[in-house]
């Protein structure tokens, strides 16, 4: 088999990145290790950068997010018993973000993808990238207990934190930087109406608590709780108990509680590779870099990368400018580095730390006192939430 760009991974960032370059006929192949309904299974993120709206809508598959996606122009901030709006849409110059989910994401792009025509080759097994340092990358791979190999020119590794791309690359040629959070998120999903119509990051001595949601109709809330936590050990009852004690009293008593749907607890991680690529391969989204969630920064990073990739490979197969190749990983870390900066700040301004001492707790909560008491706070809170821009590629 050969294509010109082969895709391990198809959550969104393979999908993304495989629409772009099927609507520039530029062919693609994409090999994924799950079968599509387990891909659609997993509840991930539900907040999209203008940046990465534009880049669904310019993809073609941004009909149904534009339908039914709530568009929020602010979030509030709540702590010692009071709430602060972020009015994002004011201190940036009319910049919001979408509230929709990645699952819808991704079953846009499945199905796009289907429509266009293009080959994803769901349940492959064994996928090794070969020759990365050479023009004749390949890939080989496992499909229905049969040996395959996939010819390329370029290999783009989408294929998550625990793929294989970044990890088929030699130890010393990366630099890993490393930050692991001494708690999870305990999330829950549930059919009921959200407690408020924008999101509410709220600190509390209890931990963190997050307010998001899905739609009108469905909700999505998160506690901070202790690295070890077992999800067992909360029954839908402790869950919403706890949740009330950690928000402003009007909004406890404004919670529509309700059976969860999916209930579960994710880390909190901050890392980064460098470089982001190796010979010819690339890494793209998770595969590159984790943030901690708490500033709505992964998919959107994803999002930026695939389309840093997508703009250099359009002039690489248009114009020859094989110069660009190179250039992908800063392009990509620049922006990165903000990203991460920020979901580490937000994740440390908001969270309980274990074992701080007094004036280390005084001071987080005062910077965040601080940065919301005055506009030029909350400016920089806002234009980092709505998204930095993405880098030009010449
Ligand atoms: N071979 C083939 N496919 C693989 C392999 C492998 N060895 N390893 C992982 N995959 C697949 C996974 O099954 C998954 O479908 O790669 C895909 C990676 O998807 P994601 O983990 O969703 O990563 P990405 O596409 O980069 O999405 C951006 O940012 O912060 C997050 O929640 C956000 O998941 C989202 C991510
Ligand atoms: C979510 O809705 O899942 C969500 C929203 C905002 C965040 C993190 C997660 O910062």
């Amino acid at each position: 088999m050969k294509t010109q760009v082969a895709i391990i991974g198809a959550g969104p960032s393979g999908l993304l990145l495989g629409q772009l370059l099927h609507n520039v006929g530029i062919d693609t192949v994409i090999l994924e290790r799950q079968a599509p309904d387990y891909v659609l299974s997993r509840i991930r993120a539900g907040v999209l950068e203008q940046g990465m709206v534009d880049l669904l809508r310019q993809a073609g598959v941004g009909q149904r997010m534009d339908a039914e996606g709530l568009v929020h122009g602010g979030f509030e901030l709540a702590f010692d018993g009071r709430q602060v709006h972020i009015d994002l849409q004011a201190l940036t110059g009319g910049k919001t973000v979408m509230i929709y989910g990645q699952t819808e994401v991704t079953r846009d792009l499945m199905a796009a993808r289907q429509t266009a025509g293009a080959m994803t080759l769901y349940e492959t097994s064994n996928v090794q990238p070969h020759d990365m340092k050479t023009d004749r990358p390949y890939l080989t791979f496992e499909k229905d207990g049969e040996t395959c190999r996939l010819d390329c020119d370029y290999i783009a590794g989408c294929d998550g934190f625990h793929g294989v791309a970044r990890q088929s690359i030699p130890s010393d040629s990366l630099k890993i930087f490393e930050r692991v959070y001494p708690f999870g998120w305990l999330g829950i999903l549930a059919d009921t109406p959200p407690v408020h119509d924008e999101l509410v990051y709220a600190r509390h001595e209890r931990g963190f608590a997050l307010c998001s949601m899905r739609s009108a109709t469905r909700t999505r809330y998160y506690l901070q709780v202790p690295a070890e936590e077992k999800v067992e050990n909360w029954s839908d009852q402790r869950f919403w108990d706890e949740l009330k004690s950690r928000l402003p009293e009007t909004l406890a008593n404004d919670l529509v509680t309700g059976p969860s749907i999916e209930k579960s607890i994710a880390p909190l991680r901050s890392f980064v590779v460098e470089p982001m690529q190796y010979g010819r391969m690339f890494l793209l989204g998770d595969a590159a870099h984790i943030v901690p969630p708490t500033g709505a920064k992964g998919l959107n990073l994803a999002a930026s990368d695939v389309s840093t990739l997508f703009n250099i490979l359009l002039k690489v197969y248009r114009e020859g400018r094989t110069d660009l190749l190179e250039k992908y990983s800063e392009i990509c870390l620049r922006r990165v580095w903000k990203a991460e900066r920020f979901s580490w700040w937000m994740t440390s301004i908001l969270h309980n730390f274990p074992d701080t001492d007094a004036f280390s707790q005084r001071i987080t909560q005062t910077e965040l006192a601080y940065f919301v008491g005055s506009e030029a706070g909350r400016k920089t809170i806002a234009e980092n939430y709505v998204g930095l821009p993405y880098e030009a590629i010449e």
